[in-house]
């Protein structure tokens, strides 16, 4: 038999394979199983990246339509070709996937394509997608299976990925639907939304809670949020819960009622999206055998150095708790594979930023005003709009704002909340001062380029410590 593998990692996406170079950058000898036939997970094949593909270039298009005019440029007609916005999409994708794929060889990671499936906890078969199997030993095993879209709870409205679809058939559509109705408000309803609606389509969100833009979103940059998209043209039908859908006449009729009971209504449209949520993948992997325990959501279980219940086997990124993000399985992939070649690794899970790359985006980091009042803490709220920004006032870009929550002891930061032009790189900024426990009169001290939308972000933490100078 040859060598066993240090390192073995099961799921190729942001998780399993930023482990994988990691490991085989420290020495280890290392192997990936994946399954989908291309690397990089949902994130790179069917989330992340094709998403942003088209809503950057649905938000060109829909610029060119409806705002270019207002700074001097006449153009004479501006068309549509889907299909072609479908290849950028699919460019972008087979760069960055075949671009990983370059990456393991540089780094010397064994590519193995094909479904793994524990035999031991130490010995992996793998059915091979070209037929056939085989099975690899190894050390150390790091499970990075990730998420796939949960269904419709309770049945009735089955995903056909072409009337009825799921955020994988929302991003190849091959035509502009006259009305598309949304089930789920959270991040993939109102980035999916947004594209469609850009496009032409008429969309209803249908939300069960009283707000958009999932969990972890302040309430008040919620409200705001929801202003702007209803001004965009996106219908929002909130606390109203979707209790079934019947397909007639080429149409789908979605049932709807009060989250709480009460008034029934009938939604018309030619394409459902349902985005309620992801669940983790484990099915076929073999845990119940070898003794890996998964929790009532099946979620893997981990301790805090993302060992499951079995000792040579740890697990990271959508499969196991918190936030399912591209970055935060990666952070672990980095973790996991640290603490299995030095004992220490680290991730700091109250500095993880979310952003919605809508348009303007939402991006935040750390608590939001509602959970620091539950908790009782004594804070202090730095705001900032945009439309004191010169930067966003020359680019005629001025709606949203930085709201900066501080600790009133301490002044330091808490939370960053922002919705605006770039909201998802300037959040960055505020990751970074968490990070190092930086306080709003840090931030405010610390020379920030004119004329820049992060001056908005430096006014906002004097608003938070002091006075603002152009608010
Ligand atoms: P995954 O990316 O799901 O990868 C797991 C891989 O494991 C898969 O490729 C799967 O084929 C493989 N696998 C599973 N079982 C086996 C097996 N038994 N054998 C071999 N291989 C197996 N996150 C962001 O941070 N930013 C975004 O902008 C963003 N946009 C998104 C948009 C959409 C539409 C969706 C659906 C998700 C988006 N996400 C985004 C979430 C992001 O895609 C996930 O958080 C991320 O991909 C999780 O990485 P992962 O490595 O844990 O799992
Ligand atoms: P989500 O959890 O963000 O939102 C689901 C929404 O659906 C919630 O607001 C929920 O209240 C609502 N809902 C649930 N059941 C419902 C029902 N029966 N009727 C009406 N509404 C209902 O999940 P989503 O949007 O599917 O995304 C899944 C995950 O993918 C996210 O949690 C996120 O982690 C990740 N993602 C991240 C992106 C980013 O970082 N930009 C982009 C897209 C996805």
């Amino acid at each position: 038999a040859s060598e066993p593998y240090d390192c073995v990692i099961i799921g190729g996406g942001p998780g399993g394979y930023v482990a994988a170079i990691k490991a085989a950058q420290h020495g280890l000898k290392t192997a990936c199983i994946e399954k989908r036939g291309s690397l990089g997970g949902t994130c790179l094949n069917v989330g992340c990246i094709p998403s942003k593909s088209l809503l950057n270039n649905s938000h060109k298009y829909h610029e060119a339509q409806h705002d270019f005019a207002k700074r001097g440029i006449d153009v004479p007609e501006v068309k549509l070709n889907l299909p072609n916005m479908l290849k950028a999409k699919e460019q972008s994708v087979t760069s960055l996937t075949k671009g990983i794929e370059f990456l393991f060889k540089q780094n010397k990671v064994d590519y193995i394509k094909g479904t793994g499936s524990f035999v031991s906890p130490t010995k992996i078969a793998v059915s091979l997608n070209e037929g056939g199997e085989t099975e690899v030993d190894a050390k150390n095993v790091i499970i990075a299976t990730g998420s796939e879209v949960a269904p419709f709870p309770g049945g009735g409205i089955e995903i056909d990925e072409e009337q009825i679809v799921s955020s994988t058939g929302a991003l190849e559509l091959k035509k502009v639907p006259e009305k598309l109705v949304v089930i789920g408000g959270g991040v993939i309803g109102l980035e999916l939304g947004s594209v469609w609606s850009r496009l032409g389509a008429e969309v209803t969100v249908v939300e069960f809670l009283g707000g958009i833009g999932g969990a972890g979103i302040d309430e008040e940059i919620a409200k705001q949020f929801q202003r702007i998209l209803a001004k965009q043209g996106i219908k929002f039908k909130l606390n109203t819960k979707v209790t079934g859908a019947e397909k007639r006449e080429g149409k789908v009729y979605i049932k709807t009622e009060g989250s709480k009971g009460g008034k029934e209504e009938e939604l018309e449209a030619d394409v459902v999206l349902v985005s309620v949520g992801r669940r983790p993948v484990t099915t076929g992997l073999n845990l119940e055998k070898i003794g890996v325990e998964v929790d009532n959501r099946g979620r893997i279980v981990i301790d805090d150095q993302f060992n499951t219940s079995v000792k040579n086997i740890k697990c990271i990124g959508d499969v196991t708790f918190g936030p399912m993000l591209a970055h935060k399985a990666e952070e672990e992939g980095i973790a996991a594979v640290e603490y299995i070649k030095t004992g220490h690794g680290h991730v700091n899970y109250h500095a993880i930023p979310s952003v919605v790359y809508t348009y303007p985006e939402v991006a935040w980091v750390g608590k939001t005003e509602q959970e620091l009042k539950a908790a009782g803490v004594k804070y202090a709220v730095g705001k900032f709009p945009f439309s004191a920004n010169s930067r966003a006032k020359t680019n005629l870009d001025t709606e949203g704002q930085v709201k900066m929550i501080t600790e009133n002891e301490t002044d330091k930061l808490l939370g960053v909340h922002i919705i605006g032009p770039n909201a998802g790189e300037m959040i960055a900024e505020a990751v970074l001062a968490i990070e190092y426990g930086a306080s709003a009169e840090d931030v405010a001290r610390t020379t920030h380029a004119h004329p820049t939308l992060s001056e908005a972000f430096k006014e906002a933490a004097m608003a938070a410590y002091d006075k603002p100078i152009h608010c």
